[in-house]
């Protein structure tokens, strides 16, 4: 694997103390730039590549600590995580622990599940289908609601419930994709959602360019503080804000609301070498 380091090599191993954060305190400390960005950049060859490190990446981590812990998992839309999907479901389907794996959406496009733009679909295409994961552990936003708000509060309050349950204040592992406009889950460039510091989730209408107008989104103070970000950017239309964010991550933060993403413990970037304009080392 071809790894580099950015911004330090060390990872915040700070979890102690946010653990301690209550959930009920969503007063958004945890919104944006909170100091130096410690993040790493994975570069690979294409993504293919980048993929089967992302599958081990993740693999890994839902193996992590105590088996019957359980693990809280954001999945994103887009196309990019496909591969990734595929490789849990064959090459480490057996090894994956699934009955304590809970998956959840970063985001979803407010359209029927059966919807060919439904994130819900794509996941159960590319993963769901395909592994021993039990039926409640599948946390999809329900679009049937009358509104996106509705279902934005309806989903809100569901993993509300399931950290306080869990006594933690927020998921383990977030995935996340992001756009030509440097947007992820539905945080778009210019967006009022961009400032929400209360709400854990949020109905958003994405600008005309986007292929589905309505939209749920974890926002920033959910995101925030999930324990793990794991960040998959493929091809040279990303290498702009890519660019940008590794940069100067506070400028960035004008443009690109990806750049305003950190995990509490990591946050990981598996990029392939056209997104970075350079070669993996
Ligand atoms: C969505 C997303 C979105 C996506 C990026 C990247 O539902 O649209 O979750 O944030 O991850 O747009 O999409 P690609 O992987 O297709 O480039």
């Amino acid at each position: 694997m071809h790894r580099r380091l950015v911004g330090g090599s060390k990872w915040r191993d700070d979890i102690a103390l946010s653990a301690s954060i209550s959930i009920l305190k969503l007063s958004g400390p945890l919104l944006g730039i909170r100091g130096k960005y410690r993040s790493m950049l994975n570069v690979f060859p294409t993504l293919d590549a980048l993929s089967e490190a992302a599958a081990q990446r993740v693999a890994e981590l839902l193996t992590s600590e105590e088996p019957d812990r359980p693990y809280l998992v954001a999945l994103s839309g887009g196309s990019t995580p496909k591969q990734l999907h595929t490789l849990l479901a064959t090459t480490y389907r057996d090894e994956i622990p699934w009955k304590r794996v809970h998956l959840f959406w970063g985001d979803e496009r407010w359209v029927p599940h059966q919807s060919p733009d439904s994130n819900y679909r794509m996941a159960d295409e590319t993963l769901i289908r395909d592994i021993p994961l039990p039926f409640g552990n599948i946390h999809p936003v329900q679009t049937g609601l009358s509104t996106p708000l509705a279902s934005a509060e309806a989903y809100e309050r569901e993993i509300n419930t399931f950290l306080r349950e869990l006594d933690r204040p927020g998921l383990d592992l977030v995935i996340l994709g992001m756009g030509d406009d440097g947007h992820t889950a539905s945080l778009f460039p210019g967006t009022p959602v961009l400032h929400e510091r209360h709400r854990l989730v949020a109905a958003m209408e994405a600008p005309p360019y986007a292929k589905v107008k309505d939209r749920v989104t974890f926002t920033y103070p959910l995101i925030n503080r999930s324990r793990h970000i794991l960040f998959l950017a493929a091809g040279e239309k990303k290498r702009e804000p890519l660019t940008a964010i590794l940069n100067d991550r506070e400028e960035a933060l004008k443009q690109y609301p990806a750049a305003g993403v950190e995990g509490l413990v990591t946050t990981e970037w598996f990029v392939d070498e056209a997104a970075v304009g350079r070669k993996a080392a």
